[in-house]
């Protein structure tokens, strides 16, 4: 499959998740094991530019299509636009969900470049955040789309 604009041939059988093929044969560890469930958002990756939980997608499904992690975000000597908002807002405290915010807020702006308040709260809904920076997390989100 493709990852992060690399063709990688894996030994792997079709039922594992995506999470477990990144992490654990990838080295890839933006993708964090959080509830394993689809529930937490801590996992999410892009398929083809849309977020997708990879603790819930086999692999089997996913060796057609591309695959981005949040290390595939950054191009070339920096990082995206929407990781360095993150940044300048300190959006983080554990940093655990980051992830997979950082990967919601990257999947709504492919589909919505100019996206209103209420997009980003929906968009970041399903992801949660037990350190309770939402606040920040909510401003990185609108710095981005600045
Ligand atoms: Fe995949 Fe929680 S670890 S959604």
């Amino acid at each position: 499959m493709t990852v992060n604009d690399t063709v990688r041939h894996l030994d792997a059988k079709p039922e594992t998740p995506l999470l477990y093929i990144l992490r654990n044969d990838l080295a890839l560890n933006g993708p964090k094991y959080g509830c394993g469930l689809g529930e937490c958002g801590a996992c999410a990756v892009l398929v083809d530019g849309r977020p997708v939980r990879s603790c819930t997608v086999p692999l089997g499904a996913v060796v057609t299509r591309r695959v981005t992690t949040l290390e595939g975000l950054a191009a070339e000597g920096g990082l995206h636009p929407v990781q360095r908002a993150f940044i300048e807002e300190a959006a983080a405290q554990c940093g655990y969900c980051l992830n997979g915010m950082i990967i919601a807020v990257v999947g709504l702006l492919a589909r919505n470049p100019d996206p209103g308040e209420s997009d980003i709260r929906e968009a970041l809904r399903h992801h949660l955040c037990r350190c309770g920076t939402h606040v920040e997390i909510l401003a990185a989100a609108r710095r981005a789309v600045r």
